[in-house]
């Protein structure tokens, strides 16, 4: 059995903040040549808990970064069409870059009508489809923000991937299916053979203990025990729910995916609920408007 102090955490934290230094640098430089200011919006619908700390890290960030950001705020009863018409504002402001509606949205919002209406140009969270499709051909375009921000989490902290047997368990359209298709890609990071693994999965404790990485994108807490993952795997958790805490002021604490105790004492790599992921997706997210700026020529 590998040694426990061999495992070592996938600081996200950290990388994300060398990401957001290289970042602040590159604000420094366009405003000392008199360039744009990338500037970033984040509309919010009704007050759950969980998307008001999501979007509130965001502008956290563009304010640490030097990026100038924008909170649109609506109550819960907001109609379709006060929506879409800020959209569509949205879409024509020069002054925005890039903008993102947090999901989830209320039930009587079609959430795909809303995806459709953000300028793919705009798009900075790459979840239209006309970013989804680049993103399947290799072209050009936004990667989703926390497919994205795993790959470069890998990367700079030089996870060899080429080869590899990687499984991702969930196929959400913002996580597990983009990101099995861009491990899949002929690319550094990528180059895995994936398997995809969802709720329909026959033996998933078998297929997971196959994978070189392993990663958990079903927001269940603790789904993935040690008896499912390899001895000296790289496991990644997507996972942030919120779970009951009555030791803490705020009454929660984040809970991700992967039974860490147990896990750790197995894997090579593991990311850290919180301070893993979650991060990582913020920092691609701020790479994304600095790229819908540079596309732009501004
Ligand atoms: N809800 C959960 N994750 C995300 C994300 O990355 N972007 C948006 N817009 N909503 C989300």
């Amino acid at each position: 059995m590998a040694d426990k102090t061999n495992m070592q955490l996938l600081d996200g934290k950290t990388t994300a903040d060398a990401i957001r230094r290289e970042l602040a640098e590159a604000v420094k430089l366009r405003k000392k040549e008199g360039k744009k200011i990338p500037h970033l919006a984040a509309i919010i619908v009704g007050y759950d808990g969980g998307s008001i700390t999501y979007v509130s890290a965001k502008v956290k960030a563009c304010n640490q970064i030097g990026f100038e950001s924008t909170l649109i705020q609506y109550d819960e009863s907001v109609s379709e069409e006060v929506l879409m018409n800020k959209i569509k504002t949205l879409n024509e402001d020069k002054s925005i870059d890039g903008f993102i509606v947090q999901l989830p949205l209320p039930q009587h919002i079609d959430e795909l009508k809303v995806t459709l209406a953000i300028d793919p140009a705009k798009d900075v969270d790459g979840f239209h489809p006309v970013n989804l499709g680049k993103m399947v051909l290799n072209l050009p375009g936004f990667l989703p923000a926390t497919p994205a921000g795993i790959l470069e989490l890998l990367k700079r902290n030089n996870i060899d991937t080429q080869g590899k047997n990687c499984v991702v368990v969930g196929r959400s359209n913002i996580v597990g299916t983009p990101l099995s298709i861009l491990l899949g890609r002929n690319s550094d990071p990528g180059n895995c053979t994936v398997t995809l693994a969802h709720s329909k999965t026959n033996n998933l404790k078998e297929i997971c203990r196959n994978a070189d990485i392993l990663i958990s994108a079903v927001g269940k807490p603790e789904f993935i025990t040690g008896d499912m993952v390899k001895e000296g795997a790289v496991v990644i958790d997507v996972g942030t729910t919120r779970v009951t805490d009555a030791s803490r002021q705020r009454g929660w604490k984040l809970r991700g995916d992967v039974k860490f105790d147990e896990v750790s004492e197995k894997c090579s790599f593991i990311t850290p609920v919180p301070g893993g992921v979650g991060p990582m997706t913020i920092a691609s997210l701020m790479i994304n408007t600095l790229k819908a700026l540079e596309l732009r020529g501004k």
